[in-house]
């Protein structure tokens, strides 16, 4: 007779499928024709229709309207008149709403699992476990962030009217990553679902009407791209959220550029999958079929890179193939299917095409013996490709299917140097039994998200967003909240008024003004590389140009790496010994400025070592560390007003968090920043720290948006042109870009610009012994 072992390995599974009737029936109560969700009200489908169809057979769904300009304009007409009246309902008005919401997605659940299934692909396991109870958890929680906003974010202001795109990946999961912040912080909506997968959100907009969310809140209008880049150009949308390929967020920078609306920008990643010698590797294996088999592969954080190190990669990748051969690809509606459709043909035909190059280039490929799907609609099967070197184009792009690329590596060094080799920087699992290891080496990576012996968790608690090309902002936890509150404002008409005071001072002029200033470069007065000078009134400083800002820049990131890892402790002490020198020179400044810039310089010390971001209480057994991590090279355009106290504002809190800066200062009076090198220069501020390259700013700034090695560009109370030239430029390489209005802006918006959170993934459990 034969063992319950032997059974189990050779037994072959019947079917277990989950009915369609209810959401099918869904669709025929719809006539499968839908209008937009305008105001309360479903529109009437428009002439202009396109179809979503079911990739893993291949049969229409229904027919949706294409959104054009005048229901992107209706909507967000509906929006911005329902707005005043969402924030005056107040954090426990609101809340009750969101509450609501959530109640509704539990309950409509099996619908929306299967709905999601039909429209995307995706196996009915993962809707039914995973998106849809993370959506009600992302409404839930969020109920909670509207009634607290006003006690724990005093001060806080909703934007207005925010414009969302998202991606077919997770239809309804993001829209309730995009929605539940925006509204709970008292905003209202503007949504464009993907054009491939509309129908959950459709759906959602009728839980929307059964609740009796007032109208015009959340607003959706379906289309393609024209629809986004409709809703992008609308003037009087506050801001973009966006959630899509790294291509489409780069147009979206540059065509908000210069419009004064915020931006978030979720984009792509080749996240890597890292395996020490001494991981446990049956549960990493495990970890790689949730990493890069979850949802295809169309995840923005799959783990689609796997490092193995060379002592363990053989046994390994055998154990992994193994595993491969058990993946069952198929019917999504099919409960024991791992593995669904591809959402559409021309996804399919991009991750074949990436494959094969693979395989041109030199790539060995294994792709298992699970029996290939039936249905006979976009299938993929799990892939796996060695042989690969660093530079091929499998190891590089994004394919956003099914398919892993392993390479081994023999350090962490080296498996650090791999993992940070990519222009992305999304998420990154790290597999090792070392506590000392991995916390070492979480530390090291750059990536948004690292998650500790574990991978893909995903939850409202903890914030989610990229570094570099991945994009900026983050989506859950108490950070994702800043993307949609503002707790600064515009500057009053009588700062603007103060900009006349730019002009040097007669104590500025003080002494030493027979000889030009130079540029101040890697810890050293330069003279500018044009050898041209400036004339500010009848005085005259170094005119620098883009050499001076290419050497500075190379001086900052040299600098860059020690003054990210020194001490909060030890920043604050040379911010505080800065104060004490600026102090001791009081006769070369405007004795009002001087005194403020120090009170910034000593808040600045103060909130060095105390900035401590947080720790989230996640729905999985784990914790997440909210790490702030210096933001890198930052530049700075300093304000017109105020010469010192606008440069010290801006300049110090970037120093406190850990970044390193190139500053140009004010074009009107760079007296003062100039009078800053000799205070520099004693105050044990490391070489590369600090740059200052005075001239004009246009050019200057320019150059710095432009450059890649440049994490950041601030421009404070920057005129408009300069604006939409700089973000244009800064599109390069996704750097952040913030342009406070204020020649003063917020200590801690300016603290919070400096850094970007690092989320730690860590297993925890507080079972407490009782
Ligand atoms: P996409 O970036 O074109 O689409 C995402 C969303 O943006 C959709 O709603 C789309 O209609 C909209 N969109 C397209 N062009 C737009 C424009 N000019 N202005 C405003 N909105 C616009 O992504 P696509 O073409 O569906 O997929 C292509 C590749 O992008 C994938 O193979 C994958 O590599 C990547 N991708 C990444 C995602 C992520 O979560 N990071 C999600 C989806 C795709």
């Amino acid at each position: 007779m034969a063992s319950v072992a032997e059974i189990f390995k050779t037994m072959t599974y019947g079917p277990a499928p989950e009915s369609a009737t209810g959401a099918l029936d869904w669709l025929k109560e719809h006539d499968a024709t839908f209008g937009h969700f305008i105001d309360g009200e479903f529109t009437r489908p428009g002439e202009s229709r396109f179809e979503t169809t079911n990739p893993a057979t291949g049969l229409l769904l229904a027919t949706v309207s294409q959104g054009g300009d005048e229901d992107i304009e209706r909507a967000v007409q509906a929006a911005r008149a329902a707005q005043p009246g969402w924030e005056a309902l107040g954090g426990h008005g609101r809340a009750r709403f969101l509450y609501a919401l959530a109640r509704q997605v539990q309950k409509h659940s099996r619908l929306f699992a299967v709905l999601e299934s039909l429209d995307n692909g995706k196996p009915i396991r993962e809707t039914r476990d995973l998106d849809i109870p993370l959506v009600a958890r992302h409404f839930y929680h969020h109920a909670g962030w509207a009634q607290l906003r006003d006690t724990e974010m005093p001060g806080a202001k909703p934007l207005g009217v925010i414009g969302q795109i998202i991606p077919w990946n997770f239809p309804l999961l993001m829209l309730s990553w995009k929605i539940a912040p925006a509204i709970a912080m008292g905003n209202t909506v503007v949504l464009k679902p993907a054009e491939f997968t509309p129908l959950t959100a459709l759906l959602f907009a009728e839980i929307c009407q059964r609740i009796g969310l007032p109208k015009g809140v959340i607003n959706i209008v379906t289309g393609d791209g024209t629809t986004g880049a409709a809703l992008v150009a609308h003037p009087d949308v506050n801001k973009i959220a966006f959630t899509g390929s790294t291509d489409v967020g780069r147009k979206i920078r540059q065509s908000t550029a210069g419009s004064g609306k915020k931006l978030s920008l979720e984009l792509g990643g080749k996240s890597p999958f890292i395996v020490f010698e001494d991981a446990d590797l049956d549960s990493a294996v495990e970890g790689v079929v949730d990493a890069i088999w979850l949802n295809q592969g169309q995840v923005c954080c799959a783990g689609s890179r796997l490092l193995v190190q060379e002592s363990i990669e053989e046994k390994f990748l055998e154990k992994l193939r193994r595993r491969m051969d058990l993946l069952r690809v198929g019917d999504p509606l099919d409960k024991a299917t791992d593995i669904g459709a591809i959402v559409a043909p021309v996804q399919l035909a991009r991750i074949t095409e990436l494959v094969n190059a693979g395989v041109a280039e030199g790539a060995d490929i294994f792709q298992g013996t699970c029996p290939a799907s039936e249905c006979g609609g976009c299938f993929y099967p799990p892939t796996l490709l060695t042989g690969v070197s660093p530079a091929s184009t499998v190891v590089q792009e994004e394919i956003f299917g099914p398919v892993l690329v392993a390479l081994p590596f023999r350090t962490a060094a080296e498996a650090v140097a791999l993992a940070n080799n990519t222009r992305y920087g999304l998420a990154a699992s790290l597999w090792t039994e070392n506590i000392t290891l991995s916390l070492d080496i979480a530390g090291k990576l750059k990536a948004g998200v690292v998650w500790v012996n574990s991978s893909n968790l995903l939850d409202a608690a903890a914030g989610f967003g990229g570094f570099r090309e991945s994009g900026f902002g983050r989506e859950g936890g108490r950070e994702g909240l800043w993307e949609y509150i503002t707790t600064s404002y515009p500057s009053s008409a009588e700062e603007r008024g103060k900009t006349g005071r730019g002009a040097a001072t007669r104590n500025e002029r003080a002494g030493e003004m027979d000889q030009t200033p130079k540029l101040f470069i890697g810890g050293k007065q330069v003279r500018p590389d044009s050898g041209y000078s400036l004339r500010v009134g009848d005085l005259e400083v170094g005119e620098g140009n883009r050499k001076d800002i290419r050497n500075a820049v190379e001086a900052a990131r040299a600098a860059a790496g020690k003054w990210a890892t020194t001490s909060g402790h030890g920043r604050a002490q040379i911010l505080y010994y800065l104060a004490e020198n600026l102090e001791q020179r009081a006769e070369s400044f405007d004795a009002d400025e001087l005194q403020k810039s120090i009170e910034v310089l000593f808040a600045c010390a103060a909130w060095a070592d105390k900035y401590d971001g947080a720790m989230h209480r996640v729905a999985q057994k784990a914790i997440t560390l909210a790490i702030p991590e210096p933001l890198g090279v930052i530049g700075v355009g300093c304000p017109a007003a105020y010469p010192l106290l606008g440069f010290i504002s801006a300049v110090a809190p970037a120093l406190a968090m850990g970044s390193v800066v190139v500053a140009v200062p004010s074009e009107i009076n760079p007296i003062p920043a100039t009078r800053l090198y000799q205070v520099l220069e004693t105050s044990d501020v490391p070489a590369g720290v600090v740059n200052i390259v005075t001239g004009k700013q246009k050019p200057l700034l320019e150059t710095l948006s432009g450059h890649d090695d440049v994490e950041g560009v601030w421009m404070i109370a920057a005129p408009k042109d300069l604006k939409k030239s700089v973000e244009t430029l800064s599109a390069g390489n996704m750097k952040r870009l913030w342009t406070p209005e204020s020649p003063l802006p917020d200590l801690q918006e300016a603290l919070r610009e400096a850094t970007q959170i690092k989320n730690v993934w860590i297993p925890y459990t507080d079972e407490l012994p009782w």
